[in-house]
């Protein structure tokens, strides 16, 4: 399937990173100064926490605004991340790139609370929410089977997300754009990637305009 590798002028991720509240950056960045983003791809369990689709491993705050930047993440966007970790991704796609709402679902009740904690601000206006929940059950959750998406951030194992094949490629063909971290989707029939940034990890998946 073709892709396209953005040129920087398509993407111009230093003018919107210089244009961000430096302080909002560094309120991630700081969560896990151990982080090292350039170790292999799980590099670390964080608090031993390791659940069934993936292992907590935070993205750096300069690849989600790498990953939401590629997505062109706009005020009409209603973004859904599937397990959540820590939330950074939905409160940087509401706070930072005017995303009209957001949520994360994540099974780990600690880290919802976290969650909900670093994105106060946000959840207090109704526009960012966590959601405890096993993605295993994907069927059954109304709020996965909600027709409000219009981008889905996927960073787990490839067989977690293999689990949820069928849903991504439903939500897919219904104008969804799909976000993988790490892992890339190619081998999904019917998905096709309109992005992709091989080298940190990332690649869009939206359907072809015309
Ligand atoms: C690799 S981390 C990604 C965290 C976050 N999206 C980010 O990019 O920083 C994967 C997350 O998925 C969660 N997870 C794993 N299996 C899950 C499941 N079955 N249901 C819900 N969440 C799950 C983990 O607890 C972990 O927080």
């Amino acid at each position: 399937m073709p892709s396209i590798t953005p040129s920087p002028s398509e993407l111009p991720l230093l003018t919107t990173i210089a244009s961000l509240d430096q302080a909002t950056v560094k309120f991630f960045q700081n969560q896990y100064p151990d982080y090292d983003e350039h170790a292999s791809e799980f590099p670390l369990w964080i608090d031993g926490v390791d659940t069934t689709y993936a292992p907590f491993i935070p993205t750096s705050v300069r690849r989600v605004l790498l990953a939401l930047e590629m997505a062109r993440i706009s005020p009409t966007d209603k973004v859904l991340d599937v397990g959540s970790g820590d939330g950074r991704f939905c409160y940087a796609a509401v706070k930072l790139f005017g995303a009209q709402a957001a949520l994360g679902i994540e099974c780990e009740q600690d880290l919802v609370d976290k969650s909900t904690e670093l994105a106060t601000d946000l959840v207090q206006e109704g526009r960012v929410s966590f959601q405890v929940a096993d993605l295993a059950t994907w069927r059954d959750m109304a709020s996965m089977q909600s027709k409000e998406w219009t981008v889905i951030i996927v960073y787990l194992s490839p067989e977690g997300g293999d689990d949820l094949c069928q849903w991504i490629q439903q939500e897919f063909k219904r104008g969804v754009r799909i976000v993988a971290l790490v892992f890339d989707m190619k081998h999904l029939d019917g998905l096709h990637c309109s992005f992709e940034d091989s080298q940190e990890g990332i690649w869009i998946y939206e359907k072809p305009k015309n």
